[in-house]
């Protein structure tokens, strides 16, 4: 099995410790020794061996990617000049798997979500894989606990097969991030399941379901297909990526294939999309607190305080969120920590 892991993100709302030019996948978030991505990348060697994952990130972090990622061979991490979100970075990676082995099994995934049940992950993407090879395109859905509008939503059909215990459904219709309103909706008819964002599917199959929905990625394919391996592959990829409209695979392929089916797991999955996020994982102690780098606290609950660089100290706080990383602080309510996208947004204004 190959494996894609896609590293384009920038992860806003973790912002101070999250900017554009060191995003999550590169951060030491929930393991002191270790980042999103090599934890990305350890969690699935027992599937698979280093020469068949693929990296496709941006040009500004290829060396980062590589020095964290040693055991990964220098030309498996492939380069964009420009983000032009996940469709294009999903078809570039399966091209060059494509090259190698059209009918080759792809698992693409993200370079920095948290996945707490690793064997029940790894068995769950070995019944995909096996259903993958009938054509479908699988992905692992997630029982929703809330109404989240950054997520993708499928409603589950009808149960076409089990594979080693899964049950593998059709999935009617793929929604992403829908409104507030259809969210609830969703999540109160109990019939459906979030889009995880870990994608099983063949290269060949991914390949043919770009070429009819994303005919203008297909178009940039079909150049690069000509000078994959080669010198000239850099220059043609340069050329051709600031010119691809920026739209996910959600968007861009699963919404509208009769292909996508879904196998509902459990396996302690997080995107760790913000600080409450990460709130929500991180181990706590007695006072359900979680306490990283140089901190002080009396008197404080349920509460995450992050400092990296100087000694935060706190007195008589709940359910709050402090992270310092010495050139900024943020200060917010555990509840209000999706909110920290406005500061982000705020300060791009600023420039
Ligand atoms: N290489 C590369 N280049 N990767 C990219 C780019 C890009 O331009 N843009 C996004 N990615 C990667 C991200 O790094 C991430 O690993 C993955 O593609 C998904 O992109 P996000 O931007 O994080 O998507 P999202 O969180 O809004 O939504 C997706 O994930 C949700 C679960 O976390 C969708 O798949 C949703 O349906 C899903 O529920
Ligand atoms: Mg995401």
């Amino acid at each position: 099995m190959y494996v894609i892991v896609l590293a384009g993100g920038g992860g806003t709302r973790l912002w101070p410790h999250s900017r554009s030019n060191n995003p999550k996948h590169l951060l030491r978030l929930v393991k002191s020794d270790t980042t999103m991505i090599q934890e990305t990348v350890r969690r699935i060697l027992p599937l698979t061996s280093p020469d068949k994952i693929l990296v496709v990130t941006n040009h500004k972090h290829a060396d980062e990617v590589r020095k964290q990622l040693p055991e990964i061979p220098h030309d498996n991490v492939l380069e964009e000049p420009v983000g032009r979100n996940s469709g294009p970075a999903v078809g570039y990676g399966a091209l060059h798997v494509a090259h190698v082995d059209p009918e080759a099994v792809i698992l693409t995934c993200p370079a920095d979500h948290v996945i707490l049940k690793e064997e029940e992950f790894r068995s769950a993407v070995k019944a995909a894989a096996q259903v993958a090879l009938d054509n479908y395109l699988v992905t692992m859905g997630i029982s929703p606990g809330y109404p989240d509008t950054g997520y993708g939503y499928m409603e589950l059909g009808e149960e076409i097969k089990q594979v080693d215990g899964y049950k593998v459904h059709r999935v009617l219709r793929f929604t992403e991030k829908p409104d507030l309103q259809t969210a609830t909706e969703y999540v109160n008819s109990g019939r459906f399941v979030w889009n995880s964002g870990m994608f099983i599917w063949k290269a060949s199959v991914i390949l043919e379901e770009i070429s009819k929905y994303m005919p203008n990625l297909h178009a940039a394919l079909q150049k690069i297909k000509d000078v994959v391996g080669t010198p000239e592959e850099r220059h043609v990829v340069n050329e051709l990526w600031p010119q691809l409209e920026d739209l996910s695979i959600d968007y861009g392929v699963l919404e509208k294939s009769d292909r996508v089916v879904t196998i509902p797991v459990d396996i302690g999955w997080s995107d760790v999309g913000d600080w409450g996020a990460l709130a929500e994982i991180l181990e706590k102690d007695e006072n359900g607190n979680s306490l990283i780098g140089d901190v002080m606290t009396f008197d404080t609950r349920n509460s995450l305080i992050y400092s990296s660089g100087c000694l935060v100290t706190t007195i008589g706080l709940e359910d709050m969120i402090v992270v310092s990383t010495g050139d900024a602080v943020l200060v917010c309510p555990k509840s209000r920590a999706e909110e920290v996208r406005k500061i982000v947004n705020k300060l791009r204004e600023m420039g």
